[in-house]
């Protein structure tokens, strides 16, 4: 099967794949201008987005504000014509800011997820930038969606369902994750076609829909298509290349990965996270990691209990001290034999020449 394009408004992407965000630091300009070069959504998480400026520590917002700009400017150096998005969680702080800077900056479409992104459509008025929430079920559909409509009299660009086979934080209950390990998720992904159907109507708009969590190869895409998405989410596959902004270490974590190596942890988020079984983990398993510096990223941590400090855990984890760090993964990271590159994953999806 040919995959189809994929239409968002006037925006058109080549191949129906969304790199999904990752963050802190893990899809910069580096693998979102790779990505969209080749025809797909590049995706540039704002996740503490500015942790190599030298400020960061000091000036936290304003670094993160400085770097976005920067790396969405890269981003579209390196793909001219291509289609750059910005991920930017909701629970974050500041998160009006960092989507007003994303849309003036010239960001195509912002995903935003872990909470209800209500304010979005205020924070990219007046320029073109759309917008998609990532919702991981038909309530949390119905509630965005009518939200918008209600305070702000539009509608979503695109949505993202993103299941429970996904990676980094998880819009599930540990329970939730156990009861759809086995199945693809797909009596939710019917529900919520069947709520976004009734906002396209109200709207008189076509909203696509894409499904992300524990896509591996052409067939899953296809399977997905086959239900009635316009396309596809992907994040886990895109760390192992070598346009990845991830260090080695962190890759080859992936590669290395045995199927008992995934595992759910807790996270100050107050959501649970896939990530890869490592020293971190196990030592937050014996106890809380105590706070030395508090970014203030978060709007719901305390640091005097949460059980660790998640923007230190991960900046480690990027920059390759995977031993101390908290290494996100999908469900599918064990699969991960090889490190390739951007190039190679979109020939082998795009033309189903899976190696297992
Ligand atoms: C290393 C890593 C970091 C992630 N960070 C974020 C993030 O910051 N924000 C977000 O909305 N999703 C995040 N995700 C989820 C992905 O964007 C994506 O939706 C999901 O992982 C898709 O499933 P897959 O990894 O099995 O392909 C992350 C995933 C991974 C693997």
């Amino acid at each position: 099967m040919k995959l189809p394009k994929l239409h968002i408004g006037d925006l058109t992407a080549n191949i129906p794949i969304i790199q999904g965000g990752m963050g802190i630091g893990v899809s910069l300009s580096g693998l979102a201008g790779a990505v969209a070069r080749e025809g797909g959504i590049g995706v540039i998480s704002a996740a503490q987005v500015g942790f190599n400026e030298p400020d960061f520590r000091t000036n936290t917002v304003k670094a993160n504000i400085r770097a976005l700009k920067e790396q969405i400017h890269k981003a579209r150096e390196k793909a001219k014509n291509g289609i750059i998005g910005i991920n930017i969680m909701w629970r974050g702080q500041h998160y009006e800011d960092y989507a007003r800077t994303a849309a003036e900056s010239g960001a195509d479409i912002i995903f935003s997820g872990a909470g209800l992104p209500a304010d979005l459509p205020v924070c990219v008025e007046g320029t073109n930038t759309k917008i998609a929430p990532i919702i991981g079920s038909p309530k949390a559909a119905r509630v965005i969606l009518k939200l918008w409509a209600k305070h702000h009299n539009r509608t979503a660009d695109l949505v993202v369902i993103e299941g429970p086979k996904a990676g980094g934080h998880l819009g599930y209950t540990r329970e939730q994750v156990k009861m759809h390990e086995s199945d693809g998720y797909e009596k939710e992904i019917m529900e919520i076609l069947g709520v976004v159907k009734e906002f396209e109507e109200k709207f008189n708009k076509k909203i696509p829909v894409v499904f992300g969590g524990g896509i591996f190869d052409k067939k899953d895409i296809e399977h997905y298509l086959s239900l009635g998405l316009s396309g596809v989410q992907m994040a886990t596959r895109f760390v192992a290349t070598k346009e990845c902004d991830a260090a080695e270490a962190f890759k080859n974590m992936y590669v290395k990965a045995k199927p008992s190596d995934v595992t759910i942890v807790q996270s100050p988020v107050h959501m649970p996270g896939r990530a890869l079984l490592n020293p971190f983990v196990r030592a937050v398993r014996q106890g809380r990691i105590p706070v030395t510096n508090c970014f203030h990223c978060l709007k719901t941590c305390d640091p005097s209990t949460t059980p660790y400090c998640i923007t230190q855990a991960l900046i480690r984890a990027v920059r390759g001290d995977v031993d101390h760090g908290l290494v996100f993964c999908g469900a599918n990271a064990w699969k991960i034999n090889q490190i390739t590159t951007v190039h190679d994953l979109f020939t082998e999806l795009v033309e189903g020449t899976a190696k297992a």
